[in-house]
């Protein structure tokens, strides 16, 4: 049937008939929100590049948990800022690390609230790469040991799920084997599973202090060109004991999400990075576009294209026009 026969805008006359036909919806139970947290007492900064995005003490975690659930986001996803650095990254897994104890405090005042941490050597290193360096490359069997241990560390502070970022070879099996054999069998990993090297993380370097000191992330990270590779990348994960793939970053990745949620059974979510947060906030306090619904069309692009999870830093203002509705 075709025109005149056949009119699409049947079924777009009104709100009522354009809600009954939508094929995608957001809600804000399948969002995960990063939090930064950083050394010190009673501290709340702004990050310059991310308005309305903050970094703060351990003492603060619990209202940012609590203001989370409030709206309906029911997970977090967590980056530390160490007090010190060195070569190989061991703040990573120190026992009283500010990531431990930032799981540790939100566990003990919100237990209901999911706690996931992010498993990378990046923010640790004094270098600013992601894992230990052997004649200024990254080594990556050396590092496996310390991301294992890292993710190990996490688990026994209280972490619900750990989501290795790191792109190391072999790591998600690495983590798997030292999860269960501590008794850490049920703890799931959320892989990064696809991550290009992109320069949308840029605002994220600032907020975690991790811009490598020299050269680039490019020998580990994939090259935005491969979307082939995108898969390989993901089989390996499957087959190493990934219970979650994740795509990184979202909109310019669009396809890669589309394809891997085609492909494979596992729930894929898709990390809408700091880049592409600072992007929308900017051109919206320029007046050029409607922040708010800019905002909402791009969440619902990435799930749209097949992402079940996102993790965003729009998180709690989507999720508060979500409830208000
Ligand atoms: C750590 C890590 C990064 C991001 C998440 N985990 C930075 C990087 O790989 O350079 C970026 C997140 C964002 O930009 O919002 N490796």
């Amino acid at each position: 049937m075709v025109f005149p026969e056949y009119r699409p805008r049947r079924l777009r006359k009104n709100s009522a008939f354009r809600s009954l036909i939508r094929e995608t919806q957001l809600s804000a139970d399948q969002f995960i929100y990063p939090l930064f947290v950083m050394p010190g007492k009673n501290k709340k900064e702004e990050i310059s590049s991310m308005p309305g995005v903050f970094r703060v003490t351990v003492d603060r975690l619990e209202k940012e948990a609590k203001a989370c659930l409030e709206v309906g986001v029911n997970a977090v996803i967590l980056f530390g800022l160490p007090e010190t650095k060195d070569g190989v990254g061991s703040g990573a897994h120190a026992k009283d690390g500010i990531t431990q104890r930032a799981i540790k405090e939100i566990k003990r005042k919100v237990p209901e609230i999911i706690v996931i941490t992010d498993v990378c050597l990046c923010e640790y290193t004094d270098h600013g790469h992601c894992g230990c360096l052997v004649d200024n490359t990254v080594d990556n069997d050396a590092t496996l040991e310390i991301l294992a241990k890292t993710a190990l560390s996490h688990a026994q502070a209280g972490a619900d799920m750990v989501a290795p970022s790191d792109m190391m070879d072999g790591r998600i099996a690495e983590i798997r084997a030292t999860l269960d054999e501590n008794n850490f069998d049920s703890i799931p990993i959320m892989s990064y599973a696809v991550k290009y090297a992109s320069s949308f993380y840029g605002p994220f370097r600032e907020a975690a202090d991790c811009t490598p000191s020299f050269g680039d992330r490019k020998s580990y990270q994939m090259d935005p060109a491969n979307s082939r590779e995108a898969l390989r990348e993901a089989t390996l994960d499957v087959d190493e004991g990934a219970d979650i793939l994740m795509v990184k970053p979202a909109v310019a990745y669009l396809d890669i999400i589309s394809r891997l949620s085609d492909e494979f059974d596992l729930p894929i979510a898709a990390y809408h990075v700091s880049g592409e947060y600072a992007m929308i906030k900017a051109a919206a306090e320029k007046g050029w576009i409607d922040g708010d619904k800019v905002m909402e069309e791009t969440l619902l692009s990435i799930k749209r294209a097949g992402a079940d999870i996102i993790i965003t830093y729009f998180a709690k203002d989507m999720a508060k026009i979500l409830r208000d509705r």
